[in-house]
C-alpha cells in the first residue's frame, strides 16, 4: 500500500483530506506539532474512517524529527499542509511566520531530497493573487503579496518552481484555496479555531449556537451586488476529494502546476449569512460596520484548469457548507474536547 505523509494532517484542512484519503486505500502518516489542532480529530478520522493512522506530534522545522520520520516509511508523495495561518497575526508577528512556514517547508524539501521522494501536494492560497483586478481568478493571473501570510505562500510556491527548474524529477502540485468552509458530514470533524474566530463562517456559526451576540459585517459599501464582500466559499470535503485527485496527477509526472480549489461561484456575506439562517432555522443578528483593512471587495475564481487537467470540480452548494458547519457546532460547540 502507497504511505503518503501529510504534514499538518490534524489540521482542519489536514484532518478531511486524511479521511478521504484513509477511505481510498491510502496508507496515511501524520506529522503535526498540533499547535493549532488536537490529537482528537485524528482519532476521530480513525473511527469514520476505521483505518489507522501513524501519528507522530513533531515540528516540521525539526530536522532529526523529519529525519526519523522519512527513515522509517518510504513516502510515494507528501501533502503539506503545516503552516500558521491567520493574517492578522502574522502582521503582528512576521518572523514566527517565515520560520515556521518558509524554514519549515525547507526542512521538509531537504527530508524529501534526502530520501528521494519528489512528489508533493501543497496547500497554497487565493491570497497569493493579492487584490485581483477582475474576476473571475485564473492561474495565470499576476501574483502579489499584500501580508506576511501572504509572503509565505508565494516564497514557497516561488521555491517549489525553482526546484522543479533545478531538476524536471519534481512534481508539485500548488492547490491554491479560495474560502474553505463546512465540515464532514458526520458532524464529527470540523473547523475548531482558538478563541474569537476571524473567519466568516465559524464566526456566524457562534452567532447562531448564541455564544456570540452579533455578526459585525465589515463593510456594506463595497461595489458588489449587495454592497458586502463576495468570496468563494468550498466546501471542506470538496477540497478534501481534490487533494486525491491531486495525488492522483502526480503519478503522470506533471512538473509543478498550479491549480484554483474553488466553486467558481461568488457569494456575498448577506448570502452566507441568509444560507446559515436556512440550515440552523433562526435569525443570525448583524450589523453592518466599517470595512476591515486589507479585505478585496471580490474574490472568486475560474476553476476549469482543475476540471480539466485534474477531472475534478466541487459538487456541494452553499446549504450543504452551512447544514454541515451548524451540524458540526451543535454537536461540538466548544470544538474538541482539549487533551
Ligand atoms: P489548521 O491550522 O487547522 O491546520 C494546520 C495544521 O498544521 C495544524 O494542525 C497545526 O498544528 C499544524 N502545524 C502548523 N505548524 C506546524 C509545524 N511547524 N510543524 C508541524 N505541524 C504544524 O489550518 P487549515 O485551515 O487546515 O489550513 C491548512 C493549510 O491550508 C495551511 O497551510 C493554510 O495556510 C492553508 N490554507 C488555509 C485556508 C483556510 O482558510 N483555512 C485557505 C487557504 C490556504
Ligand atoms: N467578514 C465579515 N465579518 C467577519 C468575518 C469576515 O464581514 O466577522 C467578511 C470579510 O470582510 C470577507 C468575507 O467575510 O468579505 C470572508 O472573510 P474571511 O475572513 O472568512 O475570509 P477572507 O476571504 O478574508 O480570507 C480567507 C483566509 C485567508 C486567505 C484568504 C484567501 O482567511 O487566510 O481567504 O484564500 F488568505
Amino acid at each position: 500500500m502507497r504511505s503518503v505523509l501529510v504534514t499538518g494532517g490534524a489540521g482542519y484542512i489536514g484532518s478531511h483530506t486524511c479521511l478521504e484519503m484513509a477511505r481510498s486505500g491510502i496508507d496515511v502518516v501524520v506529522v503535526d506539532n498540533l499547535c493549532n489542532s488536537r490529537m482528537e480529530a485524528v482519532r476521530r478520522v480513525e473511527g469514520i474512517s476505521g483505518k489507522g493512522i501513524t501519528f507522530y506530534r513533531a515540528d516540521i522545522c525539526d530536522e532529526a524529527a523529519m529525519e526519523r520520520i522519512f527513515e522509517r516509511h518510504e513516502f510515494s508523495s507528501v501533502v503539506h499542509f503545516a503552516g500558521l495561518k491567520a493574517v492578522g497575526e502574522s502582521v503582528a508577528k512576521p518572523l514566527e511566520y517565515f520560520h515556521n512556514n518558509i524554514t519549515g517547508t525547507v526542512v521538509l524539501l531537504r527530508a524529501m531530497l534526502r530520501h528521494e521522494v519528489r512528489n508533493m501536494v501543497f496547500s497554497s492560497s487565493a491570497t497569493v493573487y493579492g487584490d485581483p483586478q477582475t474576476v473571475p481568478v485564473r492561474e495565470d493571473f499576476p501574483l502579489s503579496v499584500v501580508n506576511p501570510y501572504g509572503r509565505t505562500k508565494l516564497v514557497i510556491e516561488d521555491m517549489m518552481r525553482d526546484l522543479h527548474r533545478s531538476d524536471d524529477r519534481w512534481n508539485i502540485m500548488l492547490l491554491r484555496y479560495f474560502n474553505p468552509v463546512g465540515a464532514h458530514e458526520s458532524g464529527q470533524i470540523g473547523e475548531d479555531p482558538e478563541g474569537v474566530p476571524c473567519n466568516l463562517m465559524p464566526y456566524i456559526t457562534k452567532v447562531a449556537l448564541g455564544s456570540l451576540p452579533e455578526l459585525k459585517i465589515f463593510g456594506g459599501d463595497y461595489p458588489t451586488r449587495d454592497g458586502t464582500g463576495v468570496r468563494d466559499y468550498i466546501h471542506v470535503v470538496d477540497l478534501a476529494v481534490g487533494h486525491l485527485a491531486a495525488l492522483r496527477k502526480l503519478e503522470e509526472n506533471p512538473g509543478c502546476v498550479a491549480y484554483n480549489l474553488g466553486t467558481g461561484r461568488g457569494c456575498s456575506v448577506l448570502e452566507m449569512v441568509n444560507a446559515m439562517s436556512r440550515a440552523c432555522g433562526r435569525a443570525i443578528p448583524y450589523s453592518i460596520v466599517d470595512r476591515r483593512p486589507g479585505d478585496a471587495a471580490e474574490v472568486w475564481c475560474d476553476p476549469s484548469r482543475a476540471m480539466m487537467d485534474l477531472g475534478w470540480k466541487a459538487e456541494r452548494d452553499l446549504d450543504a457548507m452551512c447544514a454541515d458547519a451548524w451540524r458540526w457546532q451543535q454537536k461540538n460547540p466548544d470544538g474538541y474536547p482539549k487533551d
